[in-house]
């Protein structure tokens, strides 16, 4: 069987690659900051030549949104430089790049789903850098995928469900925004959609389905319905045991360095038709796992 190259195996998308390949056996080199900054060229070029994976898959990315506006070297060094370097790598050694990209390269001025094609214009510095980071892939390989997903959440790591998860034990009522919409996405479904990628690769030699893809759960929501719908769960999963009051708010009421778009909702028609696969069903997930958003880690 092929061998995949995860880069940024300690991340939440990264973790669920590392723990899926070992699930089905496919043979994996999984790298984490400690083996490999990203942003040291000379080494990423090294291990990839060792190690001769069929597939580079970068899971790594600087996604601190409100760090990156008063760091946006850092961020464009990690979400546009390295990335572009990964592609002139996989470009030398004529294997796929996967990338994954996000909904913060639109504005969210759009009154529909944006599908692929749709005008970019990112409205914060994080966004920008993941834009330039898209752009680098295209220039530098031509056997590429680039996932773009929104709102993601995962077991490992620090994310929207685990902050309310621990906001639940300790307030009584919480105000949360409720004009901006978008797919929750488990991250353990990016994973799968990304090896289910390498798999159609594998098979499918001759097909050419390079290009940008979305990849989000379904169905959209706003950030307080999907509170809603997290603490409906813990409820019914005696997680919680107290009433708590979720009061929906404008973006304005909670102030931020970075600017959000409003619509985030990602259509799914293309990588449907292209790769069979579905959206992410965030809903499920949080029905048989939520007990697992609880744990510190
Ligand atoms: N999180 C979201 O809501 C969201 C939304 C849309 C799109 N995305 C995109 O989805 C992808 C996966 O996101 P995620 O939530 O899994 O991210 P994450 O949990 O923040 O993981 C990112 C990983 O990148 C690693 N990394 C950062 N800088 C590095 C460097 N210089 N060298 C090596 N590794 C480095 C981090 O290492 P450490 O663990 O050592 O810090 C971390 O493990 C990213 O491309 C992100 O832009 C995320």
């Amino acid at each position: 069987m092929n061998k995949v190259f995860i880069i940024g195996g300690n991340g939440q998308v990264g973790y669920c690659l590392k723990q899926q390949t070992e699930v089905l056996n496919m043979p994996a080199f999984v790298t984490t900051r400690d083996m490999l900054d990203v942003t040291d060229y000379e080494q990423l070029k090294k291990l990839v030549a060792t190690e001769k994976p069929s597939v580079l898959i970068n899971a790594s990315a600087y996604t601190n949104v409100e760090q990156a506006e008063d760091d946006y070297e850092k961020a464009y060094e990690v979400n546009c430089v390295a990335v572009g370097n990964m592609a002139k790598v996989a470009h030398e050694l004529h294997i796929p790049l996967i990338h994954i990209s996000t909904d913060y390269v639109f504005d969210g001025t759009c009154d529909r789903i944006y599908t692929e094609d749709k005008p970019t214009n990112p409205i914060n510095a994080y966004g920008k850098s993941k834009l330039l980071g898209e752009n680098a892939v295209i220039e530098n390989h031509d056997q590429y995928v680039i996932l773009r997903t929104s709102w993601v959440f995962g077991q490992h790591g620090k994310n929207f469900v685990k902050t309310m998860m621990r906001l639940f034990g300790s307030k009584d009522s919480l105000k949360v925004v409720d004009d901006q919409i978008g797919g929750p996405t488990f991250a353990g479904d990016i994973a799968k959609a990304i090896l289910d990628i390498v798999d159609y690769l594998h098979k499918n030699p001759e097909k050419q389905p390079w290009g940008i893809y979305n990849f989000s759960g379904f169905p959209n929501v706003t950030w307080c319905t999907f509170t809603k719908n997290i603490y409906a769960v813990a409820l019914e999963k005696k997680l919680v045991d107290k009433y708590i009051k979720i009061e929906p708010v404008a973006t304005e009421f909670y102030p931020t360095k970075a600017k959000r778009p409003k619509n985030s909702q990602l259509s799914m028609k293309k990588i449907k038709d292209v790769f069979d696969i579905d959206p992410s069903d965030w809903s499920r997930e949080l029905k048989y796992n939520l007990e697992k958003y609880c744990e510190q880690e």
